[in-house]
């Protein structure tokens, strides 16, 4: 962990414009400056960058962040890169701090990574010498353009191979990264006469392998197992090579095997990732959904890709957010991708992508098909089956919602009434260009807190409001009352993935049409005056409605106050 102050003073020494302007033009557009988003594909720029805030947000998809994260999603560099990146820019060394690795255990993985890519240049090489391994490729249709592009390999015959790759064949590393099994003490090639597909990190390099048997053999695929370098739950096959068209299709197909990657690209099809051999994890949803609003599930049309769409949508469900869309894309029977492209093409794919079945669909599909909808009974078993799934949906509100409505349009039950102050309104989904909507006083109260946070301690007393606003300026406010010295990049950073995040990322953004003139301090006396008063009156209300005598001597003063609190003033 790098300390949170050292991240403070290295954004506020950092230019972001000039750090976003490596990437993406520039032009000065008021206090901001602006850029078609270099997040999603759009024709009219709805990115700003804000010099004197020192963060980003676009209007069109709700990309949003600080330098850091702008490397990191944009220029696709791990976290501490980024930073250190920056530091060395500005001039600032990274603290070591005691969670950090040691140098010995940096060092250690640094070997592990050359150990992988002499591997993976052994490999590489030893397949176009290998006429066996060149002619299975080719029969299974595929280009040497394309093998070079994914550094596919062979695994030569033998038992040691690597030997003649590597300066020290009983080196321990060589057990550990997965490329040797040690048994007893014989020692010899985990993967061996197989095709060698790279799994690359994001920074492109090979962190494990998947091996392929020419032809018929068990198995069919010879995996790395789980090491320091690569933990398969995490990773995707085809991220590094494909990661900017993803971002520029603003879609991304998921499907399940690394020869669907690699002829799908081939035909043109420069979106796809594929899972290692598994069910999509939570983790590998929430990275594919930062990168595209869009993702495309793809399964063979048999039983076992029905039910490995369903463990997906089962992974992926407490992923979703408004705004983005899950489909689940079933082939034709006896086809995957890899066949159907070869087949059909690349349009005739795409086709198929923008024409998936959405996850709300198929979510009713497989419960309604479980239950006989004909009877009350039935019914109620479809609401109870669909209970635990909604409940998942919590980054997704307004989707939940219409699960509901649309349940209880099979089964007649009434759907749970949102709750107050949310009504008929969206939560804060990512704002689609700028609505000159009158923002609400608990909006310019958490602006203007987040604007600076030392007016936390100005809090006067809050009407009770389940808004997500209100409940953001709560949970700020009760953070500052605890952590006074945080910034508004702090309080920001420290929601990330809870429900507030959103609203926070939402009302820091409002911050961009803050200009050097608007009068800050006066909306907030306003707002704060705003929320004071009705605070006054619901106390008011709550009290009077109840007797005199059941009232305290303080619950009456209260009264008293709260009732005065209405009088217009007499000034
Ligand atoms: P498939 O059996 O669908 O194979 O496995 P495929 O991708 O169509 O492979 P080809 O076209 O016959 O070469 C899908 C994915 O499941 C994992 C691999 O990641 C594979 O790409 N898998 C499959 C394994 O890890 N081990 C296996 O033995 C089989
Ligand atoms: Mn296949």
């Amino acid at each position: 962990m790098i300390p949170q102050d050292f991240l403070q003073q290295l954004l506020d020494r950092t230019d972001i414009v000039a750090v976003v302007e490596r990437y993406v033009p520039l032009k000065k557009a008021g206090a901001n400056y602006q850029a078609r988003c270099p997040f999603h594909n759009e024709k009219s720029p709805s990115f700003s960058v804000s010099p004197t805030k020192q963060f980003y947000h676009c209007f069109g998809c709700g990309a949003h962040g600080t330098a850091i994260t702008f490397l990191m999603e944009h220029a696709g560099m791990p976290f501490v890169e980024a930073v250190k990146e920056l530091a060395g820019q500005v001039g600032m060394r990274v603290p070591d701090d005691g969670n950090r690795r040691p140098p010995e255990e940096e060092s250690r993985r640094d070997g592990m990574f050359e150990r992988m890519e002499a591997a993976a240049n052994f490999y590489r090489k030893n397949l176009k010498g290998n006429e066996k391994a060149v002619d299975y490729l080719k029969k299974r249709g595929l280009t040497g353009e394309a093998a070079a592009r994914f550094g596919i390999g062979y695994a030569p015959e033998g038992w040691q191979g690597l030997r003649d790759a590597l300066a020290d064949y009983a080196d321990p590393l060589l057990a550990e990264i997965g490329l040797v099994i040690v048994n007893e003490d014989k020692r010899y090639d985990r993967f061996r006469d197989r095709v060698m597909f790279p799994i690359r990190n994001e920074r492109g390099q090979a962190i494990a392998f998947g091996g392929r048997v020419l032809g018929a053999g068990e198995p069919k695929y010879l995996n790395s197992p789980e090491t320091p370098l690569f933990h398969k739950g995490r990773e995707l096959y085809g991220l590094y090579e494909h990661r900017r068209a993803i971002q520029g299709d603003n879609r991304v197909v998921v499907v399940e095997g690394y020869m669907d990657v690699v002829m799908l690209d081939q035909h043109g099809v420069h979106n796809a990732v594929a899972t290692l051999g598994t069910a999509i994890t939570a983790d590998q949803a929430t990275r594919l959904l930062r990168l595209a609003d869009d993702v495309v599930f793809a399964f063979d049309g048999d039983n076992a890709g029905r039910k490995a769409a369903w463990r997906a949508l089962e992974n992926s469900l407490a992923q979703a957010q408004d705004g983005k869309r899950l489909s689940f894309l079933f082939l034709p029977e006896g086809e995957d991708p890899d066949s159907f492209v070869q087949a059909q093409g690349a349009d005739a794919f795409r086709a198929l992508c923008a024409g998936a079945m959405p996850l709300s669909d198929f979510l009713f599909a497989e419960l309604t098909a479980q239950t006989e909808l004909g009877s009350q009974e039935g019914q109620v078993r479809l609401a109870k089956l669909m209970e635990p799934y909604l409940d998942k949906l919590g980054q997704a509100p307004l989707l939940k919602r219409m699960l509901q409505q649309r349940l209880a349009g099979l089964t007649g039950l009434e759907p749970p009434r949102a709750p107050r102050g949310q009504r008929g309104v969206a939560a804060p989904s990512p704002p689609r260009g700028r609505a000159a909507v009158q923002p609400s006083a608990w909006q310019i109260t958490l602006q203007a807190i987040l604007h600076d946070t030392t007016r936390a301690t100005r809090m006067v007393e809050l009407p009770e409001s389940e808004r997500p606003e209100a409940v953001a300026l709560t949970t700020v406010v009760a953070l500052l009352r605890e952590h006074p010295e945080m910034g508004r990049r702090e309080i920001v950073d420290h929601f990330a993935g809870q429900p507030e995040h959103a609203v926070l990322i939402h009302a820091e953004a409002g911050l961009l049409d803050w200009d050097e003139k608007y009068d800050v301090e006066a909306d907030f006396q306003g707002a704060l005056n705003t929320l004071s008063t009705q605070a006054g009156r619901a106390q008011a209300r709550e009290l009077s409605g109840r007797r005199p005598s059941e009232l305290t001597p303080e619950e009456k003063t209260r009264l008293l106050a709260a009732l005065q609190r209405r009088k217009p003033d007499p000034t």
